[in-house]
């Protein structure tokens, strides 16, 4: 399973990348205006970084616009991939990109139905948000078997993108079910790395051979 950072902060970013776990990263606008430097710079940093998909969201939320904002962000870099909404008109832009080659991630998807649409309109990447549906007090988890499934007994080549991961239980319960991203907040993938009986173990073996006294072998 990939793992994508969910920022559009270039230290996060870098952060994450250096130590090798992340494959892409996905902004969304409210990760921009968080982003904490000028978006523009921002996100030419994060080119500058990653070698890997990019997910960039456009702001129009009429067809025509996000076909062309689409389009301009594409011309930006090979690795940007084009975030539109999940609507109506989301739909219709899909398909025009797609038709120009340009790939699309699909975005703020909370149905099955809604990902049945968008794999069979050639989304490159649907993004269904567990953790905001949690947050309503559904099983968000659940919606990620059902795309599965479905996206299996087609053999839709859209991959599906565990979106709004807000613990490291999400991104487990992700790669169980075989989902083919997970886009997660730099604090969540910190819990990754870290796991407090790991420092304490190491602690405790470095004591006990210190107390030994014995000498370390090279
Ligand atoms: C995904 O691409 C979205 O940017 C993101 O996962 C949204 O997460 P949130 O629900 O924590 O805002």
């Amino acid at each position: 399973m990939k793992l994508f950072i969910d920022s559009a902060n270039p230290k996060e970013i870098k952060t994450m990348w250096d130590l090798g776990i992340i494959d892409g990263v996905t902004t969304n606008p409210t990760l921009a205006t968080k982003a904490g430097v000028n978006y523009q710079k921002a996100v030419e940093a994060i080119i500058d970084t990653v070698d890997g998909d990019i997910s960039l969201e456009v702001l129009s939320t009429e067809t025509v616009g996000m076909v062309e904002e689409g389009r301009k962000l594409a011309k930006i870099h090979n690795n940007i991939v084009v975030k539109l909404p999940t609507t109506e008109d989301g739909l219709r832009a899909l398909q025009i990109l797609t038709a120009e080659g340009i790939r699309v991630n699909m975005t703020l998807t909370f149905s099955a139905n809604q990902a049945l649409l968008v794999a069979k309109l050639g989304a490159y990447i649907v993004s269904p948000f567990v953790g905001r549906l949690d947050d309503t007090g559904q099983t968000g988890i659940e919606l990620i078997g059902e795309i599965k499934k479905i996206y299996d007994n087609y053999n839709f080549e859209t991959q599906i993108l565990f979106a709004s991961v807000r613990s490291p239980l999400h991104v487990k319960e992700a790669a169980l079910l075989g989902a083919h991203i997970a886009t997660c907040p730099f604090d969540v993938l910190e819990k990754l790395v870290h796991h407090p009986q790991t420092d304490t173990g190491l602690k405790k073996f470095l004591d006990d051979f210190k107390e030994s006294g014995q000498k370390p072998l090279v």
